[in-house]
């Protein structure tokens, strides 16, 4: 799509707009599902649902929303939580990171907001695991502030409407559709305005079969009315497959209130040389599991042949630390990050255990590598796929421009 035509989208008139989203509300009032977590006034239930719904479906995220919000019902609840307690909740539904955010969330909202989550868009995109997306739905939805939304939906419902043939995943794309959705929610009942979008997109203005007659934005589609909506969005085109190697990943993680992570420097030659880099091994080459997650014997397999490579046996604490136990959790996602020629696919493993902090110090003691806290490692020479590895664990490291994909 030209450029202009994206720009064109800035200036939607405000009548135009006023009486689509009249027609839409309608429609919602109509036609939306009844599910549990809507028409009640309540951030935690509102924050808890949307994350659940991230990546998942509706019908998948009924039964663990209401178990989950009778265990927990408020996030002071789910603060005074152990971890084990509520990845218990979250088992079956996937990408354990966003219960695991939510529950930092949650202790953050006790620690800074006396367990009432905020209605300050600042405060709230502060908060772990909330982005724009989550930051939006909670204060749209609980809290009725004309804040805009985007998701996988939106984008869909807006690619079609205001044809947008640019890749969706570009820059101008997106700004254009979060300018989009500024628009939209400048009005009465943002929350549910945000919501009937999202719906649209879910049951109207679906991926492959759209039903385009029956939507009630019809009339005002730029698409529907005269070219195939399928078409739309246009995604990025898949990539080359490159060749992979595939790593385990040791994160190390300090005890301290700033914790610290164990950085090694990578040798001078090869990939990302003279780099700081988080401890690794190289997963032997095995067609069958491309793409699975390491299984507790292969991770503990691999942080014993570090630990003897590294620690070697001639520190004094070797053998006390070998034989004691460490939990090895590894991210359910790998970290990729591509080169011209490769790709490298990272389990990355949050290391932890009753000796973890004797490890660092005897770690240090052999001088193989150093605990850094995020923003030394922000100011270091941190290799891109340690940079993202650290970041998938939650370190508050800044995003950098050219660390790769
Ligand atoms: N998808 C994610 N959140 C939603 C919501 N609140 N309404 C409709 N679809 C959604």
């Amino acid at each position: 799509m030209s450029s202009s035509n994206l720009t064109s989208l800035s200036s939607i008139e405000a009548h135009t707009l006023s009486e689509a989203r009249a027609t839409l509300l309608a429609w919602y009032d109509d036609h939306k599902r009844d599910l549990p977590w809507r028409d009640i006034q309540n951030p935690w239930a509102t924050w808890v649902s949307e994350i659940m719904l991230q990546q998942t479906r509706v019908s998948s995220v009924l039964d663990y929303f209401d178990r989950f919000m009778t265990r927990f019902p408020t996030p002071h609840a789910l603060a005074e939580a152990e971890w084990d307690e509520v990845a218990g909740y979250w088992a079956g539904l996937g990408y354990y990171r966003r219960a695991k955010n939510l529950w930092r969330g949650a202790r953050e909202v006790v620690e800074r907001h006396a367990g009432e989550i905020p209605d300050d868009p600042e405060a709230v995109r502060a908060l772990t695991g909330v982005g724009a997306y989550t930051a939006g739905a909670i204060l749209s939805i609980a809290f009725g502030q004309p804040a805009p939304i985007v998701d996988g939906n939106v984008a869909r419902v807006f690619a079609r409407l205001y044809r947008i043939e640019e890749e969706i995943e570009s820059a101008p794309s997106q700004r254009a559709l979060w300018s989009l959705a500024e628009a939209w929610a400048q009005g009465e009942r943002p929350g549910d305005l945000n919501q009937a979008l999202m719906e649209l997109g879910a049951t109207i203005c679906m991926p492959k079969s759209p039903t385009c007659l029956i939507c009630p934005l019809h009339t005002r589609c730029r698409v529907a009315l005269e070219a195939d909506p399928t078409a739309l969005p246009r995604k990025r085109k898949k990539r080359r497959a490159l060749p992979r190697e595939s790593y385990v990943v040791f994160a190390l993680r300090s005890l301290e209130d700033t914790p610290r992570y164990w950085v090694t420097k990578r040798l001078g030659e090869g990939l990302l040389g003279g780099l700081l880099a988080l401890p690794q091994r190289a997963r032997e080459p095995n067609e069958a599991r491309e793409g699975t997650p390491p299984d507790a014997s292969e991770l503990a397999e691999a942080w014993m042949s570090w630990l003897d490579d590294t620690l070697g046996s001639t520190s004094p604490t070797y053998a006390t630390l070998r034989e004691c136990t460490w939990t090895l959790e590894v991210l359910e996602r790998a970290v990729e990050h591509r080169f011209t020629h490769k790709r490298w696919v990272w389990w990355v493993t949050q290391v932890s255990g009753a000796a973890l902090t004797e490890l660092l110090e005897a770690l240090s003691a052999h001088d193989v590598g150093r605990l850094m806290s995020a923003a030394e490692l922000d100011q270091a020479g941190l290799g891109g796929p340690s940079l993202k590895s650290l970041r998938a664990l939650g370190a508050p490291l800044r995003a950098r421009r050219g660390s790769g994909t």
